[in-house]
């Protein structure tokens, strides 16, 4: 992934230097990756004790404001995460007049500039832009997934979690206490990853002083890629090609023969097992419990098998795409809104870097 080439004088001869490799543009505290060790933490604590122990609102106000929040602090944040999920009519009506063949993504990244529409990023108080945007990133998603079909939007529950209401708004059923947590957990670990792509974009267009809403709008950009956010669409694409266990074995020497990319493998940093992708086969094991369905995850992990047997050499292991296609997958989550749900996930991690940067 070439993402900007620097030009560096060494020695009067001038190398380039693709993609950024090496070079430090920031120093933050958000978060710490230990890319040999497959380690991973938000603020000083581990992503597993924080998928363990915490909610996804309780990590986006530890990334965003740099401590776990007190009760009250937790309970206020809740309350106004929550007052803020819907969107105004005229949204909506914009939202009406797409074409239903838009992806979600190019619908959540445009809409979330026109949000600078109708709010005042560089004047409204900060808290309000923050709870908002991590609010209406969700309504927008779960929102278009009922428009395109020409069903009416449903509204947000005072009284339920901001997962909870994320399944709910996207015309589900109300999801029972497993189901939301696994969702929640699956949001804590998008929540933040250090410097990446999106990262990077976030503070591009920060760093000019533009209002959130665009800083935002640039960062889902940069993550719809396939070789980025894009990966855990691909990776559903891949299994039902692949369709049984049987067939991972031959499908991954294809691919090797032909000098193609396994979706959800290889990682610019970890060059051992992503630390995300762990806890996310084991959400994967429970959600796949409970649906009592295996078949998907049987074949993920025959394709991970032989695909370690020709990666791992290379330092290649399976990233946060590999499972977390899979859970949303069983829990009946169409494809194409993957990637939006990681930008949800994402926006406190783009949030907090953003607040950073400009402190
Ligand atoms: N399958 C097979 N070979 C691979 C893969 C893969 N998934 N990824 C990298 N390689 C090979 C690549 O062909 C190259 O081989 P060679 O040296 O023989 O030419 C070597 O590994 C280095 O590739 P690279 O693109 O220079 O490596 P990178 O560290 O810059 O790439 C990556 C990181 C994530 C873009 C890449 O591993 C990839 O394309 N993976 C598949 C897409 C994917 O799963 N993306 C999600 C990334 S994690 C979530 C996120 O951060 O958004």
């Amino acid at each position: 992934m070439v993402l900007y080439r620097q030009i560096v004088q060494k020695g009067g001869e001038m190398e380039i230097i693709s993609g950024l490799a090496g070079i430090p543009i920031a120093e933050s505290q958000v978060s710490n990756i230990d890319g040999a060790r497959g380690r991973l933490d938000y603020r000083g604590i581990s992503i597993e004790e924080l998928v363990d122990k915490s909610t996804f609102l309780e990590v986006a106000w530890l990334l965003i404001y740099g401590e776990l929040p007190t009760k009250t602090q937790l309970e206020t944040f809740n309350r106004d995460v929550n007052l803020r999920q819907s969107l105004k009519f005229r949204i909506v009506d914009i939202m009406k007049n797409l074409p239903e063949s838009a992806h979600p993504m190019t619908v959540m990244q445009s809409m979330t500039s026109i949000l600078g529409a109708f709010h005042d990023g560089q004047e409204d108080p900060e808290y309000d832009t923050i709870t908002r945007l991590i609010a209406k990133t969700a309504a927008i998603t779960s929102h278009w997934s009922r428009i395109r079909y020409g069903n009416l939007p449903v509204s947000a529950r005072e009284d339920f979690s901001f997962a909870e209401n994320l399944f709910y708004m996207m015309g589900k059923k109300q999801p029972s206490k497993e189901i939301a947590t696994v969702l929640d957990k699956c949001l804590i670990l998008h929540a933040e990853h250090t410097m990446n792509a999106s990262t990077f974009a976030t503070l591009v267009v920060g760093s000019t002083l533009a209002d959130p809403y665009k800083v935002m709008s640039a960062a889902m950009g940069s993550l719809s890629g396939p070789l980025h956010g894009g990966a855990n669409e691909e990776v559903i694409d891949m299994l039902k090609i692949v369709g049984r266990p049987e067939n991972a074995k031959a499908y991954v020497e294809e691919k090797m023969a032909t000098g193609q990319r396994i979706m959800g493998f290889g990682h610019r940093v970890y060059k051992t097992y992503d630390p995300r992708a762990k806890k996310l086969e084991e959400l994967l094991t429970q959600v796949a419990e409970m649906k009592h369905d295996k078949k998907m995850y049987e074949t993920a992990k025959e394709i991970e098998k032989h695909a370690l047997e020709k990666l791992a050499p290379k330092g290649l292991f399976p990233n946060v795409d590999f499972y977390s296609g899979c859970i949303y997958n069983l829990l009946g989550i169409p494809s194409d809104l993957f990637t939006p749900l990681f930008a949800i996930a994402r926006t406190p991690g783009w949030i907090a870097h953003w607040r950073e940067y400009k402190a």
